[in-house]
């Protein structure tokens, strides 16, 4: 698989912006935070890649959003309330370490050109035991694949779950690092 050039993946959801976002996928990508939310522990969470905000309103009010793209997360403003926004890559989070109590990840891996760098990332600023729930589209990984992706650095991966009309394949890991 050839690996995206991140400079591009910016360019193409600024240029795509906030609005036509949600219009293209606010639908597909609400379908899968209900499966997503069952697995979350409660506490401060990072939405890692958290687009225009679709899913930070179900986050306790102390979590954060961070994202690439400066348009979507102009969009993103409204939804997030008082929860703070970041943009930053996924790659390399400007975040101490074991500050969050969980990190969620929605059909952002497939985008990174180093996808083992959100993993390795997020297990750095997430608490010990704490919970990394990470979705990725099934077109673009194979069930193998994904479950290899995610199982770098020796993480615990509890389950890779592969539910019908989802797009994503979603793993639980526990932070076991
Ligand atoms: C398919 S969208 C998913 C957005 C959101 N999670 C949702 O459920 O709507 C992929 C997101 O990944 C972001 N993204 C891509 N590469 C990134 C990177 N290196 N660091 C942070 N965000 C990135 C994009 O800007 C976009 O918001």
């Amino acid at each position: 698989m050839s690996q995206p050039d991140k400079s591009r993946v910016k360019a193409r959801y600024d240029e795509l912006g906030g609005k036509l976002y949600n219009v293209r996928y606010m639908e597909e990508q609400t379908a899968k935070y209900e499966h997503i939310l069952a697995y979350l522990g409660r506490g401060k969470t990072l939405d890692n890649g958290c687009g225009t905000g679709l899913f930070l309103p179900f986050l306790d009010q102390y979590s954060v959003g961070l994202d690439i793209s400066s348009k979507l997360l102009k969009e993103a403003r409204e939804k997030a309330g008082n929860r703070a926004l970041v943009q930053g890559d996924s790659e390399n989070l400007p975040f101490r370490a074991a500050v969050f109590d969980n990190m969620v990840s929605i059909t952002v891996i497939q985008n990174l050109p180093s996808s083992n760098k959100l993993v390795a990332e997020s297990s750095r600023v997430v608490t010990q035991n704490g919970t990394l729930v990470i979705s990725s589209l099934k077109r673009v990984y194979s069930e193998d694949e994904f479950s290899n992706l995610v199982e770098t650095g020796g993480l615990t991966v509890n389950i890779v779950n592969d539910i019908e009309n989802i797009n994503d394949w979603i793993a639980v890991i526990r932070n076991t690092r």
